[in-house]
């Protein structure tokens, strides 16, 4: 894919995002369009801005059109959101790297969205790649996580980005897997 920017999201991108990320929503797609990946939690103006000034909000751009996304929280942010909460209340239990993800600097990864005509084309590496640029100097591991019922997802977290996929968990009785990864800091050559 040619042509495509990443860069910080600002308020004029985030009609375009919230757009994406409706139409993304696991209660608004088929049961054949889910099985390229869905979203679980809404969004809104008001909390794309709160989390863009929070850590960021990354996106993608082709001819000044939003073609995907990614979102970024501190843990502070993220203790607002029941599933979030609950999952780092297992980070001193979970392993990461030889240590519990508790001893880390981390912050919290997704929603994360390429819209249908660009998946795999390599969108996600290139808002990947800007994100751990943006992240680089404030956090040493991120966090994410995966519904187990999200194979695209989950493959494209590990085998595409290499995030490391640490335990399970349940929420609402639904199942999650939690992936982690290293932020390592930039070489600007
Ligand atoms: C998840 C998402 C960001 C991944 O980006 P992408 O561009 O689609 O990712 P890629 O195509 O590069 O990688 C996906 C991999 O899963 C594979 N895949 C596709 N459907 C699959 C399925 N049902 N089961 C297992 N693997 C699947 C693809 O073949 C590809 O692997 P390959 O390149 O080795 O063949 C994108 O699909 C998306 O936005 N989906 C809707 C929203 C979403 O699910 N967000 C994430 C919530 S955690």
């Amino acid at each position: 894919m040619t042509n495509i920017i990443f860069r910080r999201a600002s308020a004029a991108d985030y009609p375009e995002i919230i757009a994406l990320h409706k139409k993304n929503l696991f209660s608004n797609l088929s049961d054949i369009e889910r099985q390229d990946g869905f979203l679980s939690i809404d969004i809104s103006d008001p909390l794309l801005a709160a989390i863009n000034e929070d850590v960021a909000v990354i996106v993608g751009v082709q001819e000044k059109v939003a073609i995907a996304y990614v979102c970024a929280t501190t843990q502070e942010y993220s203790q607002q959101i029941p599933l979030l909460k609950y999952m780092m209340s297992l980070y001193p239990e979970t392993m990461f790297q030889g240590q519990p993800l508790s001893n880390y600097r981390s912050f919290l990864y997704g929603p994360v969205c390429v819209a249908a005509a660009y998946r795999g084309t390599g969108i996600l590496q290139g808002l990947f790649k800007a994100l751990l640029a943006q992240v680089a100097t404030q956090f040493n591991a991120g966090v994410a996580f995966v519904a187990k019922d999200n194979p695209r997802s989950l493959r494209a977290h590990t085998q595409k980005l290499g995030m490391e996929m640490l335990r399970d968990f349940e929420f609402n009785g639904k199942s999650y897997f939690i992936l982690g990864f290293p932020v390592l800091p930039q070489s600007h050559s």
